[in-house]
Formats: structure tokens, C-alpha cells, sequence
């Protein structure tokens, strides 16, 4: 295609995500589109304040004093991005104040600096998130090649605006930047709080299309795991659509001097 043309393409599909033609209400999407994780601000909330009491269960305090084991004694705090997860997952997908207190405690590190790499990384939830949280992939690549659509089918069949959780619990949807899939776009990761620490899950599915992104959410929703990686048939891992259509015969060697010749 003519290189005016795609960055025609390219705009066209970049307002549309952001215009007034989406389906998201106005005064949401001021908000919505420009953030990619729900605003990391705390409020103290009833179930969401420091004097609610927290800990690891026996099972992930073993695996916390493993993890910190491969870290030397006087640098015990570089444990803290594992341990965040280790939270997250046996809290069903976020961390609250609690837990981050409790890992301070466990880390030797003030507060703040627990804080502080929660509230940077996007992975880390600080509000509540659904037993099934859907990340959408919003990077250039996965854009161009439908995410918008893809979020927007998952936002109207769910019936929430990204990052809410649904009225059951069971789902919501975030948005990530690239995930490192991009052969494979438009992507979403489907992280699974369902059965704790032990059992979480943390699955690509790619190649997607509207219908089949609520094909997935009708599958999980069932309580059955749907195959990840690409969901085009036509196509195995990476490789492309159709079959191999190049290296498909023995490369030539590079081109090299006679060497007997002198
Ligand atoms: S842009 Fe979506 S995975 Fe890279």
C-alpha cells in the first residue's frame, strides 16, 4: 500500500478510537482513553485501609522465603516486585494498602518505597479487578490492526466501562501497551485470579477478532480454559497465515574468495 495511504489508514483508525464515533460516552472517555491503568490514588474505603488486617497464607510465606532466598541478605528489598505479585494473586488480582504494608514489613523497607513500585508498575492493580481481568493490547501495532474493536465489543458485551468490574465479579477489562505480541495482533492477556497463587494464569490469545474475543469471555465463563495463542486457525504459532512462504529451500553459503587460488 502507498505510504500516504497507510498513514491516512493509520490516522483514521487513531481517531476513531478517540472520536466521538466510539461508543464510549463522551464524558468517560476524557478520563478513560488517556490512562492505560485505573489512577493510582488512595482512599482509605472499608475494605481498602490499613487497619485491615493482612498476611500471606502459609503456602505464600514459604514462597515469599524462597523467593527471597536468591537474594542476598543486605538486598533482601529487590524481592519486592515478586513479592507485589505473590499479593496480587492470593488477593484476587490487586493489592491493597494492607498487603503492601505487610510486605514492607517482610522486605525491612519503609512504606513508601512499597508504595512507590506498585503505583509504577501497570501491572500491579490497586483497585479491585475481576476474577478474570482482560488486558487489551493499545500499542501502535495491535491498534492498527483492530484493538479498538476489540475492546469496544468486550466493553458493550460485558457491560462496563474499562477498568470496572462486572456486577458478578467474574470480569473486567484494562488496557496494556505492547505486550511483545505484536506478529500476532490485535492481542489481550486474560489474567486468571480464579484459583489463587497456586493456579493463577497469565495467557496471550492473539489474532483476535470481536467475535472471537466474546467467544473467549463465554468460554472462561464457563469455568473452562480456552486454548491460548493465536486464534486463527489458518495459522500455526507465529509462522505465517497459509504456510511458509519464504527460506523454502537451502539458503546459499555467503559468497567467499578462492582460497587455493593464491
Ligand atoms: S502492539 Fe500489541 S503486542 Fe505489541
Amino acid at each position: 500500500m502507498h505510504a500516504g495511504r497507510r498513514l491516512a489508514q493509520a490516522f483514521a483508525i487513531a481517531r476513531r478510537c478517540t472520536s466521538s464515533a466510539s461508543s464510549y460516552p463522551q464524558e468517560k472517555r476524557s478520563l478513560t482513553r488517556w490512562y492505560s491503568t485505573a489512577l493510582n490514588l488512595h482512599k482509605d474505603s472499608p475494605d481498602n485501609n490499613p487497619n485491615v488486617p493482612w498476611d500471606f497464607t502459609p503456602a505464600n510465606m514459604a514462597t515469599a522465603k524462597e523467593i527471597m532466598s536468591h537474594y542476598p541478605a543486605n538486598y533482601q528489598q529487590s524481592a519486592v516486585i515478586p513479592l507485589l505479585d505473590l499479593a496480587q494473586q492470593q488477593h484476587g488480582g490487586w493489592l491493597p494498602i494492607s498487603a503492601m504494608n505487610k510486605i514492607a514489613e517482610v522486605l525491612g523497607m519503609a512504606p513508601i518505597r512499597v508504595y512507590e513500585v506498585a503505583t509504577f508498575y501497570s501491572m500491579f492493580n490497586r483497585t479491585k479487578v475481576g476474577k478474570y481481568h482482560l488486558l487489551v493490547c493499545g500499542t501502535t501495532p495491535c491498534r492498527l490492526r483492530g484493538s479498538c474493536d476489540i475492546e469496544e465489543a468486550l466493553l458493550k458485551h460485558l457491560g462496563v466501562e474499562r477498568n470496572e468490574v462486572t456486577k458478578d465479579g467474574l470480569f473486567s477489562v484494562g488496557e496494556m501497551e505492547c505486550m511483545g505480541c505484536c506478529v500476532n495482533a490485535p492481542m489481550i492477556v486474560v489474567a486468571d485470579y480464579t484459583k489463587g497463587a497456586e493456579g493463577y494464569t497469565y495467557n496471550y490469545y492473539e489474532d483476535l477478532t470481536p467475535k472471537r474475543v466474546i467467544e473467549l469471555v463465554e468460554i472462561l465463563r464457563r469455568g473452562e480454559a480456552p486454548p491460548p495463542g493465536t486464534q486463527n486457525p489458518n495459522r500455526f504459532n507465529s509462522a505465517p497465515a497459509g504456510g511458509q512462504k519464504t527460506l523454502l529451500c537451502e539458503p546459499k553459503p555467503p559468497p567467499c574468495r578462492d582460497l587455493d587460488a593464491c
